[in-house]
């Protein structure tokens, strides 16, 4: 084995073999076919070889892998934990014993933003989705690598609180974490996390019975938000919290960059959703925390948007006669709590 604090190995394509014009998504996917096939290898060292190319393969997807915008990444779970955090260090907030959702908790990794709260003592948590799980099997496996990354190294999950690692696994005793690790949502018991398949608008919980609610990225969605709020606000009991990220922009940006991210506000519609979104700004969800007995807390906006003039001219109303400064957030994290 080479001794060097680089890598070992350095892969060069042998002649004959590039693909000039082919996109490492087109190599990536060939790729991916043909280790699904299983090929058989001629010899030994013909085996070794391909090891070594998929251990520095690995080596190499690992680090570009681990970063937020990945639903099945550490990071993820460590960026989404953050505004917990705050919420325990300058509100109060006790995580232990507590019941927590998350409403409108995705499809692919729904368990991605309670599972810590679990680690910390939580008594049970809820994740609320219409659709079913995408890939059960990769979901349940991804909370057992969390647990394996806060036991290693707690700051990777829960930042620099602090945190005692045997605690974190006697919170989760009544888990079966060798069978969470083979993907098997039996591992999980049913009494501490689940999955609810209905309405964020209609829990049917009882009143005054979730202590944290959390949403990423699903208040925009809604076309009734005063009918969600008066429900969320009806399952929190006085002194509960609510962490709510709300991405205010037009959607269609994110497919196309020559879409500008408040292109939307120059449709004029009578529709409660244009685009997926109900086209309420920022300050409008403050109101609407007011109004159902919320407290603002916290709001951690995103960088500021540049409006050309260009969309400003073309803007209908209500939103052509809104201050810029209404305007020019899209996206905030606000930190709530029941009066
Ligand atoms: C943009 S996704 C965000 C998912 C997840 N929170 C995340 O951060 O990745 C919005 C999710 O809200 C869910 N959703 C929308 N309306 C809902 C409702 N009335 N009840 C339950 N889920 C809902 C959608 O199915 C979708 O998965």
């Amino acid at each position: 084995m080479q001794q060097s604090s680089g890598r070992p190995l350095k892969y060069e394509p042998r002649a004959g073999r590039e693909f000039p014009g082919a996109s490492t998504w087109d190599l990536g996917c060939n790729f991916l076919t043909r280790l699904r096939a299983r090929q058989d290898h001629a010899s030994m060292v013909d085996h070794e070889s391909h090891m070594a190319l998929l251990e520095a393969l690995h080596d190499e997807i690992e680090p570009q892998r681990n970063v937020w915008q990945n639903p099945f990444a550490i990071a993820k779970a460590e960026v989404a934990f953050r505004i917990v955090l705050s919420a325990i260090r300058l509100h109060g907030l006790q995580v232990a014993g507590k019941t927590c959702l998350d409403l409108g908790c995705g499809a692919v990794n729904p368990l991605v933003r309670l599972f810590p709260l679990l680690m910390l003592g939580a008594k049970q948590v809820q994740g609320f989705e219409l659709e079913p799980v995408r890939n059960s099997w990769k979901a349940v496996k991804f909370l057992a690598d969390v647990v394996a990354a806060a036991v290693v190294d707690p700051s990777r999950v829960f930042g620099d609180l602090e945190v005692d690692r045997m605690q974190l696994l006697a919170n989760l005793a009544d888990f079966d974490l060798a069978k969470m690790a083979r993907g098997e949502m039996s591992g999980i018991p049913a009494a501490r996390a689940t999955l609810v398949q209905r309405s964020i608008v209609a829990t049917g919980l009882a009143s005054g019975s979730a202590d944290v609610l959390m949403s990423n990225s699903v208040l925009e969605h809604l076309p009734d938000l005063d009918a969600a709020m008066a429900e969320w606000a009806r399952i929190t009991p006085s002194g509960g919290y609510g962490m709510h990220g709300i991405d205010v922009i037009d959607h269609r940006s994110y497919a196309k960059a020559t879409i500008h991210p408040l292109e939307f506000l120059t449709i004029a519609s009578k529709e409660p959703i244009v685009f997926e979104s109900n086209r309420f700004r920022l300050h409008e969800f403050e109101a609407l925390f007011a109004r159902h007995g919320f407290v603002v807390l916290e709001q951690w906006r995103g960088p500021k948007l540049t409006i050309p003039d260009d969309v400003r001219r073309r803007m209908v109303e209500p939103w052509r006669s809104m201050p810029i400064a209404q305007l020019e957030y899209g996206w905030s994290q606000f930190l709530v709590r029941k009066k």
